[in-house]
């Protein structure tokens, strides 16, 4: 049996990637090309702020380290630090700002 299979649409860069159940965002970020930066890896520069447009709930937990850094009203509206992040299971889209020209 194949194991389970979450599907990360990056609405920024319109790229769909299908990654195992419970990888960190940060494992295939580079495989897979998108212009999502990361700094320091540790939830604590912030370049790596991503927005989960949908799919909040098939995403991890919310770590102290993000809730450290982000407002309260920014992880409400589904800000997220990207390095902090594993996509649990299902369907998530992000978003986020372009720093980096492709
Ligand atoms: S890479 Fe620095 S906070 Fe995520």
């Amino acid at each position: 049996m194949e194991s389970l299979v979450a599907r990360v649409y990056f609405k920024t860069d319109d790229v769909t990637h299908e990654v195992e159940d419970g990888t960190p965002l940060i494992d295939f970020c580079d495989e897979v090309d998108v212009s999502l930066s990361f700094g320091c890896t540790e939830g604590t520069c912030g370049v790596c702020e991503v927005t989960v447009v949908e799919g909040r709930d098939n995403v991890s937990r919310i770590t102290d380290e993000e809730k450290d850094y982000l407002l309260p009203e920014d992880l409400e509206e589904g800000m997220r630090l990207g390095c902090q992040v594993k996509v649990r299971k299902g369907e998530v889209t992000l978003r986020w700002k372009k720093v980096k020209a492709k």
